[in-house]
């Protein structure tokens, strides 16, 4: 990107105000928008209201920034082109993370991150990623190179907690997604051992369950599976903005073998294991793997 530094901070800092301000918006369009669309996402999965609507949100006000050149989603096959890449970040978002658990109302976010190279991109090329958590309050993560802020949002306003959230020393937590019986025998027994060291936090919504684990440190995965050897997660949406968060936050990442930011980005959608968390839990799950 041939822009400025100012240019680019000034759009960098434009990109999270847009994303705090429709949390709200996010969050109370939830209501009335809890069933399935005819259509599914570019995933293959079923696509709801909520997914479609929170995405043409974010669509419209990211896409409107000066110095955003191309925005791409989880609920669209293609990029959506919108300036000059050469000239612009490329921003990529999962609009609602989680929306499975609109039925049994429980946490849902939003994933954003924002790539120095257009889309697919290495995960590498981030300059800022986070997310936003609907809970009982609405708090949003901004990682960048120096670090990870976390802040709550309401009426409007961002209102910093902390300008360096790190995990803490001890982990507490893990949650791994998928059914046990899928689990490769590897991950089967990387389970029985860690469940005799830490607590069980599994809510169904990659974004709540990874705020679980920077709060009380931890790992989360949605492993591999026998059935589905990529496992569940997409690198672009979750993967790669979850993992430059974590490693901004004092931990790593992995996809049982390498930091998803290593990971070779060949398709704008494609699904990658995902381990997160404590850097000891992490480095654990790739010997186990080996
Ligand atoms: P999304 O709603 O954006 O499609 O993401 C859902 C993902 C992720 O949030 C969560 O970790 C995982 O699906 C849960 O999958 P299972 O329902 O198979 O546990
Ligand atoms: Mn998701
Ligand atoms: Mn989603
Ligand atoms: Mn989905």
């Amino acid at each position: 990107m041939a822009a400025s530094a100012t240019r680019r901070s000034e759009t960098l800092e434009s990109i999270v105000n847009v994303i705090a301000r429709s949390a709200a918006e996010i969050r109370q369009g939830l209501v009335g928008r809890r069933g399935a669309v005819e259509a599914e996402n570019p995933s293959g999965e079923v696509q709801m209201e909520a997914d479609v609507w929170a995405d043409g949100i974010l669509r419209r006000r990211l896409s409107a920034i000066d110095g955003v050149a191309q925005y791409a989603s989880e609920e669209e096959p293609e990029v959506f082109e919108c300036g000059d890449i050469e000239d612009g970040f490329a921003v990529a978002v999962d609009p609602l993370d989680g929306s499975s658990n609109l039925q049994s109302n429980n946490t849902m976010g939003t994933i954003f991150g924002v790539y120095d190279q257009p889309l697919p991109a290495s995960g590498r090329s981030l300059v800022t990623a986070g997310f936003v958590l609907y809970g009982p309050i609405i708090t949003m993560a901004v990682a960048n190179e120096e670090g990870v802020s976390e802040y709550e949002l309401s009426g409007g306003e961002r209102t910093l907690i902390t300008d360096d959230l790190t995990l803490p020393e001890d982990p507490v937590v893990f949650g791994f997604g998928g059914r046990a019986q899928h689990w490769p025998p590897a991950i089967e027994s990387y389970v029985e051992t860690i469940r005799t060291e830490l607590k069980l936090r599994y809510g169904g919504a990659m974004i709540g369950d990874v705020n679980q684990v920077l709060s009380y440190g931890g790992i989360f995965a949605y492993p591999t599976l026998e059935t589905h050897e990529n496992g569940k997660l997409r690198l672009q949406f979750e993967g790669n903005p979850i993992g430059y968060v974590l490693k901004q936050a004092g931990g790593r990442s992995s996809d049982g073998t390498r930091s998803l930011l290593d990971v070779e980005a060949t398709e704008l959608h494609q699904r990658t294991p995902v381990y997160v968390g404590s850097t000891e839990y992490v480095d654990r799950l790739e010997a186990a793997l080996e």
